[in-house]
């Protein structure tokens, strides 16, 4: 399809404002529709599969259980490459695994710590924050909980209605 110049003129006045809006009632902008196929998947493939991948030898989260030492040895972690693989690492059965790992410290029992992995989602603390705000989006709003599936010393287990805050759109 081509676009005359018109029509150019009359989506670049209507896109204008609404950009200019987003970014000024938040810091760090996030498209209101996140999927894991837009947004979601082509981050990991930027900052995660050197390491979290099949092609970079690493397994699923099952096979990472049973010979974590060995894995950790040759610097990979469970895959983070498909849709199927990341939900692993956020609903079951490594439920809030994602979190945990990705999160800036300022949630919940992060006890003021970024996760590990939280360094790996940009060069600059911008890109950093960016990046995590685009993946609580696609979480969903109230499902970015660090918890495990059971309770874990202070930590109280995943609830029922934490679990049901998940939207994660493929
Ligand atoms: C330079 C290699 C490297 C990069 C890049 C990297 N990771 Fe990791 N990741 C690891 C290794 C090695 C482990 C296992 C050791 C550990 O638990 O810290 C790990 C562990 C994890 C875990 C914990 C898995 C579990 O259930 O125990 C998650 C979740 C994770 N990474 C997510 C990510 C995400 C998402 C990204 C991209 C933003 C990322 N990592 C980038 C190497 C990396």
């Amino acid at each position: 399809m081509k676009l005359n110049h018109f029509a150019a003129a009359a989506v670049a006045t209507v896109a204008l404002p609404v950009l200019v809006a987003c970014a000024a009632t938040a810091g760090t902008a996030v498209a209101a529709d996140v999927t894991y196929r837009a947004d979601v998947a082509p981050m990991l493939k930027t900052h995660c599969a050197d390491c979290h991948s099949a092609a970079a030898g690493a397994p699923t989260i099952k096979e990472y259980d049973l010979a974590k030492d060995k894995y950790k040895k040759e610097k990979v972690g469970p895959r983070v490459d498909t849709y199927e693989t990341v939900l692993q690492l956020i609903a079951y059965p490594d439920a809030g695994a994602f979190m945990r790992r990705l999160d800036d410290g300022t949630s919940q029992y992060a006890g003021g710590k970024p996760g590990n992995m939280y360094k790996h989602l940009g060069e600059t603390e911008a890109e950093r924050a960016k990046n995590l705000a685009t993946l609580k989006a696609w979480v969903g709003e109230g499902g970015w909980n660090l918890n495990r599936f059971k309770a874990r010393k202070d930590v109280p287990g995943l609830t029922k209605e934490q679990m049901e805050k998940l939207v994660l759109k493929y």
